[in-house]
């Protein structure tokens, strides 16, 4: 990776103002790409994000046949299940907004071999991001044990330089997954991520404060070009600065 780093910037508040932030941030930096090269790429998560704040940025005035949305993340799941990424971005974001289909670079979470989807889905993606991908921004969530996108504490996919990766063995279920590698969610123009609720508050102080930690929240803060951390009160209680 190349390109400068700055260290990440923090802001706390509660759930309205992390929801201000975040759409405030993910229309400047939509309009700035659109205005450069009509285009916005963009990858988007599950888990509490998704379900607290897609339905915001549903709302942002936004040239939505402009604006390519890919996943960080998938669960080894049907589309239609409840438990498809992809489905609670349709509900809450992509079906409201009116996206394009041709916008909407799903991840086939249904596929039987996950390693063959993984490689499909690095050809897509390329095919929008460059090789290797370089995405506008990657939004993501942050598990209370540190982990990003599908990207586990400990786990070797953290060692893997392939763009998109399949994941047998996740310790949150379920254990099948798809997801982005670190060095393609590090290599994002802009790098978001919203952490909610107490649970958050340990792994958010250590993503910022532990310059050596391993975990996989810490290590992309630390390598991604522009890092925000958006953390409600509970969140960012440990963290010792806010904004
Ligand atoms: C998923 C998500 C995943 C999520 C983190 C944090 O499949 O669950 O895509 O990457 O962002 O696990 O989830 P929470 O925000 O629900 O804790």
């Amino acid at each position: 990776m190349s390109g400068t780093r700055t260290p990440p910037e923090v802001r706390i508040g509660d759930l309205a103002f992390v929801l201000e932030a975040l759409a405030r941030d993910v229309e400047a930096e939509a309009r700035d790409a659109l205005a450069r090269r009509a285009r916005f790429t963009i990858a988007i998560p599950g888990g509490s994000v998704a379900t607290t704040c897609f339905a915001r940025l549903a709302r942002l005035e936004l040239d939505w046949t402009l604006i390519e949305f890919f996943w960080t993340d998938e669960r080894a799941v049907a589309a239609s299940s409840p438990d498809s990424n992809y489905a609670i971005a349709h509900a809450l974001w992509l079906g409201p907004a009116n996206v394009p289909a041709g916008c909407i670079h799903r991840m086939p979470g249904e596929a039987p071999d996950l390693g063959r989807a993984a490689r499909s889905y690095a050809l897509e993606l390329e095919g929008v991001a460059g090789t290797p991908p370089r995405l506008d921004y990657a939004l993501l969530g942050a598990g209370p044990d540190g982990h990003v996108a599908s990207l586990f504490p400990g786990h070797p996919a953290l060692l893997d330089p392939r763009p998109v990766l399949a994941i047998e063995d996740a310790p949150k279920p379920p254990p099948r997954r798809l997801t982005l590698s670190l060095p393609v969610l590090a290599s994002a123009e802009r790098v978001t991520i919203v952490a909610l609720g107490k649970e958050k508050a340990h792994m958010a102080r250590e993503a910022l404060e532990g310059m050596v930690s391993p975990l996989p929240v810490a290590r992309l803060a630390r390598e991604a070009r522009s890092c925000l951390f958006l953390l409600d009160r509970e969140a960012g209680s440990r963290v010792e600065r806010g904004g």
